[in-house]
């Protein structure tokens, strides 16, 4: 089979665990080394440790300057270059409106979208020295649609799509493609602390397929889109989602129907 992405220098932030991590994966299977950036460093290492000599750890906070500069020194220490940047850290929290802390609030701006802006700027001017890259900023359903709980998460969501449209416009003409996955429901981690049951019930009625994304599902919308088959996609939002973002008001399921998984 290609190798999609065969000699190219992936960086993949929050890929300790998750959808990073099937990203990372992913990228290596197709033939790119690629870079485990997490604030878990032993995680990090453990996960480069399963995917093997391709991928190289790293421990990284993406929402502090000194450390997201100290990153790239490594990578280009090492690598030379960065071609392909997901920006996949993310975290989240299940906060009513009312009840949102401005910590709170600057917490997960601050890794989701400021965090996001850095690693992205500072990959998008080594992709201009080499001549061109691929960006993907890895958004979600909920910067799209109000939910319960999601004031600052959402807002951060939202602000990272709209960030990629902007990028999308200026470095085109450097040949940087960029472009968001909005994910829906997801089997991870930061999905079993912020899904509790009556949510994960609602998710099963309302999306269409009836049933959570995987993070390998992620994973081929990234491949895909950092690959030469994506060249003139550009800007362009790619909602993985099982058709929940296009499900129509009037669509309804029997909650009495067994979910598929
Ligand atoms: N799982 C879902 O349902 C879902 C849905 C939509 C969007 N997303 C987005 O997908 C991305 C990955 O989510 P996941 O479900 O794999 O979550 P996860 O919690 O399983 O993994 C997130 C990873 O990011 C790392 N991380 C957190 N803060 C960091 C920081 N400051 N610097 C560097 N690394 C940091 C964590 O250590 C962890 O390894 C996130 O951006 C999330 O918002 C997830």
């Amino acid at each position: 089979m290609t190798q999609r992405l065969a000699g190219k220098i992936a960086l993949v932030t929050g890929s300790a665990r998750g959808i990073g991590f099937a990203v990372a994966t992913a990228f290596a299977r197709e033939g790119a080394k690629v870079v485990i950036a997490d604030l878990d460093g032993a995680g990090a290492a453990e996960a480069a440790a399963g995917i093997g000599p391709a991928a190289m750890p790293l421990s990284v906070d993406v929402a502090d300057p000194a450390s997201v500069a100290a990153m790239m020194e490594r990578i280009l220490a090492a690598h030379g270059r960065v071609d392909i940047l997901v920006n996949n850290a993310g975290i989240g929290a299940n906060t009513p409106f009312l009840e949102t802390s401005l910590a709170d609030w600057n917490r997960i701006i601050g890794v989701n979208l400021t965090g996001a802006f850095m690693v992205a700027q500072a990959c998008a001017r080594e992709m201009v020295r080499v001549g061109g890259g691929k960006i993907v900023n890895i958004g979600s359903l909920s910067g799209q649609r109000g939910g319960n709980g999601r004031a600052a998460y959402g807002a951060a969501k939202a602000g990272l799509e709209l960030l990629t449209k902007v990028m999308a416009v200026e470095l085109a003409q450097a040949n940087i493609n960029v472009n968001t996955i909005a994910p829906g429901a997801i089997e991870t981690e930061i999905a079993k602390a912020m899904h509790d049951r009556a949510t994960r019930a609602a998710y099963h009625r309302l999306i269409p397929m009836s049933r959570y994304g995987t993070p390998e599902e992620i994973a081929d919308a990234a491949v895909f889109l950092c690959s030469d088959e994506a060249g003139y996609i550009h800007g362009h939002t790619l909602n993985v989602d099982g058709g929940f973002r296009e499900a129509g008001l009037m669509f309804t399921r029997d909650p009495d129907t067994p979910a598929a998984t």
